[in-house]
């Protein structure tokens, strides 16, 4: 897609936003992200890692558990003897790798749980470990053992005495060198539990003049975009296709070029709070309970509020975050009027509906177009979505539909493709 609109982007913030949300999917986790950060950071000036290392080294750990899918999956990497290279480590290094400016952090993530095993882990699978990873893992494990809700300083001795045990076995002893010294500030530990706070690492590193644009930014929108979709194979396309169709949707509507931009970046995001939900829900073949369906319903009111500090976003996060208000005033989260939606959340939504109706559920197979175009007409003519909106759909059914098709096909040769790759990774090197 072309884009007209050059937006500045202070990218750590991105980060942080997306490592915030990916820690939403259980209380047991809150933080881990940010917290795993700040320990990494601290580590990394110890041991007078270069600038740009350091850099890599932070993204890498503000984003390390993102390939681990399920709740199932993150809770599991709680444990502190947790020591499994195939599992999450290799997803996220799938999910974050082709975002070019964070290949270095993926490589990073990719071996953030290979032991050091006195030497033998400097290689893995024949390839050389990063020593980020290394550090990476050390920052991770330390970071479990923090309790942030009792007193950080009195948990030193033993959280020290639990790292050192393992130097040599399972970390590199040049690296808890550097943590036994670092240990002796008392601000090292305070900061991991008080200063866990969005921009606090960002400030510090001073990466506030450190912006991406245009395509830089569709690819690290597209990258939370499979975040976000590739949790489940049933969603794996739905973004994707609530992008494409918005914008096209848009266009029919005499969007300008930049608002057409906007809608397609509002797609991608829409269901960024869907983090918060498992993917044992996403994924569950039955009917949800009542608890399971208020759940996914909180995704909107995250997605929302996932996106706040970024205001730059505004417009995407207004026209991404209201998809599920309905023109007649009993949409969730906030249950706006008519008036206070404003048209491209209006036309995310019917965009959202669309795609959703096509897609495959665990419970039930896809619609065709024409289908789900009379199940929107019913809607519509409930005053559940805007009715302009729907009749444009219906004038245009078969050039939205197409271009929705064929973004959807797009995404689904990607997941397949990351699939398979995992599948070879975990495969070869077990
Ligand atoms: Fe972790
Ligand atoms: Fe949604
Ligand atoms: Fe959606």
């Amino acid at each position: 897609m072309e884009n007209k609109t050059p937006l500045l982007t202070p990218i750590f913030e991105l980060v942080m936003c997306l490592a915030q949300a990916v820690d939403l999917v259980s209380p047991l986790v809150a933080d881990h992200h940010k917290r795993t950060a700040q320990v990494a950071y601290g580590l990394g000036l110890q041991m007078k890692l270069p600038e740009d290392e350091l850099r890599d080294l932070v993204i890498a750990a503000s984003l390390h558990d993102v390939g681990g899918l399920t709740r199932a999956d993150r809770l599991e990497a709680l444990d502190f003897e947790y020591q499994n290279p195939l599992g999450h480590s290799v997803m996220g290094y799938l999910l974050l790798s082709p975002f070019g400016p964070f290949k270095k952090a993926a490589d990073m993530v990719r071996f953030h749980h290979v032991a050091w095993d006195f030497g033998v882990g400097a290689q893995f699978d024949g390839l050389p470990v990063p020593r980020g990873s290394h550090l990476l893992q050390l920052a991770d494990r330390l970071a479990i053992l923090i309790d942030p809700a009792g007193d950080v300083l009195e948990q030193v001795d033993g959280i020290l005495q639990k790292i050192c045990s393992q130097a040599g076995e399972r970390f590199v002893p040049e690296q808890v060198q550097a943590l036994v010294e670092l240990a002796g500030k008392e601000a090292f530990w305070l900061d991991t539990v008080y200063m866990v706070d969005l921009n606090y690492l960002g400030r510090r590193l001073k990466w506030q003049e450190i912006e991406i644009k245009d395509e830089e930014f569709l690819g690290l929108t597209n990258l939370f975009r499979r975040i976000i979709d590739f949790r489940s194979q049933f969603t794996s396309t739905h973004s994707a296709g609530v992008a494409a169709t918005a914008e096209s949707l848009a266009r029919l509507c005499e969007f300008s070029e930049s608002d057409c931009w906007i809608i397609h970046l509002a797609g991608l995001l829409h269901d960024l709070g869907k983090l918060a939900v498992p993917a044992e829900i996403l994924e569950k073949p039955g009917r949800l309970t009542r608890e399971e369906y208020d759940i996914v319903r909180r995704h909107t009111y995250f997605t929302f509020h996932i996106l706040e500090p970024l205001k730059i976003l505004d417009v995407v996060r207004v026209w991404g975050a209201f998809h599920h208000e309905s023109m007649d005033g009993h949409g969730y989260p906030f249950h706006l009027e008519e008036n206070e939606i404003p048209l491209g959340s209006r036309i995310v939504s019917v965009a959202d509906i669309f795609t959703a109706l096509t897609e495959d559920r665990p419970y039930r197979k896809g619609s065709r177009g024409v289908d789900a175009l009379a199940m929107l007409q019913d809607a519509s003519m409930h005053h559940k979505i805007d009715s302009e909106v729907v009749a444009i759909l219906a004038k245009n059914l078969d050039r939205v539909d197409g271009v929705r098709c064929k973004a959807q096909a797009e995404a689904v040769d990607e997941y397949r493709h990351i699939i398979e790759l995992s599948r070879q990774l975990t495969h070869i090197a077990s």
